[in-house]
């Protein structure tokens, strides 16, 4: 049975003692909260990262999560920070393909396969991102978009590596701008997105998979989104940086 998770995404936000302190609200607030087969990730600037990952070490279904990680193991990349590098921190989850890293920092189809690898050897599970920008929905090219975001980015794996997948779909035009995909627009997605799983690793595969929803999701619409059949849970930009609007965003599953 597949994981239901609510995974927050802090972006370039907060300074240390802020986060810290965001995550140790978090903590709290969600330690009696997190049901059943839920799990509840930060993914943090990687300034954070060891101390909050101490923090989540000692509660259950709470986990951690970097922002990006760099393709190769180590070396002279100066700024960058490797798959084993966040892992070492006890973090378990890296984000990978968001729509700002592709748009502002050039990662393509290719690289984030790379990066997807990377991740995987040294055991943190990417939370990968896919979606199309307003022009490509408009132009109802949306579908051929994913499909070839998931064939170049994760469809390479083996069947066993992409169980360790969790994929978030965020369509671009709904990320911080207010504008949220409709419960019926995502599950159309999610829906088509399994199907595509299916027919590459098999009905048992597709099934297990945790397909997310990010873009303007919050306690007001996280409900209803995460109600769709395909939706299990969602990524969180603005609102995971409010603690009572992300436990709220969490709680939706109990
Ligand atoms: O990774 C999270 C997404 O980009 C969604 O951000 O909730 O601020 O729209 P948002």
């Amino acid at each position: 049975m597949r994981k239901n998770i609510v995974a927050g995404n802090w972006k370039m936000n907060l300074d240390y003692e802020k986060g810290v302190s965001l995550f140790s609200e978090i903590v709290n607030m969600v330690k009696d909260e997190v049901v059943g087969n839920q799990e509840v990730i930060v993914c943090t600037p990687a300034i954070h990262l060891s101390s909050v990952g101490k923090l989540a070490g000692s509660v259950k279904n709470v986990a951690v999560g970097a922002q990006n990680i760099h393709q190769a193991e180590s070396g002279a990349y100066t700024g960058e920070i490797s798959a084993t590098q966040v892992k070492s921190t006890g973090a378990a989850y890296v984000i990978l393909g968001h729509s700002e890293r592709r748009a502002y920092f050039g990662e393509t189809d290719e690289l984030l396969a790379q990066k997807v690898e990377a991740a995987l050897k040294h055991g943190l599970s990417p939370i990968f991102c896919i979606g199309e920008t307003k022009e490509e929905r408009e132009s109802g090219r949306f579908f051929d978009v994913i499909k070839s975001q998931l064939e170049k980015g994760v469809f390479h794996l083996s069947g066993e590596d992409f169980t360790n997948i969790v994929l978030a779909y965020e369509p671009v035009w709904a990320i911080g701008t207010g504008l949220t995909a409709t419960p019926e627009q995502a599950q159309e997605v999610h829906a088509f997105i399994r199907d595509t799983i299916a027919g590459k690793y098999g009905e048992q595969i597709a099934a297990d998979t945790t397909i997310l929803y990010g873009g303007s999701a919050n306690p007001g619409n996280a409900k209803e989104l995460f109600s769709q059949p395909d939706i299990d849970g969602g990524l969180i930009g603005g609102a995971s940086l409010k603690s009572r609007d992300f436990v709220d965003i969490v709680k939706v599953f109990n």
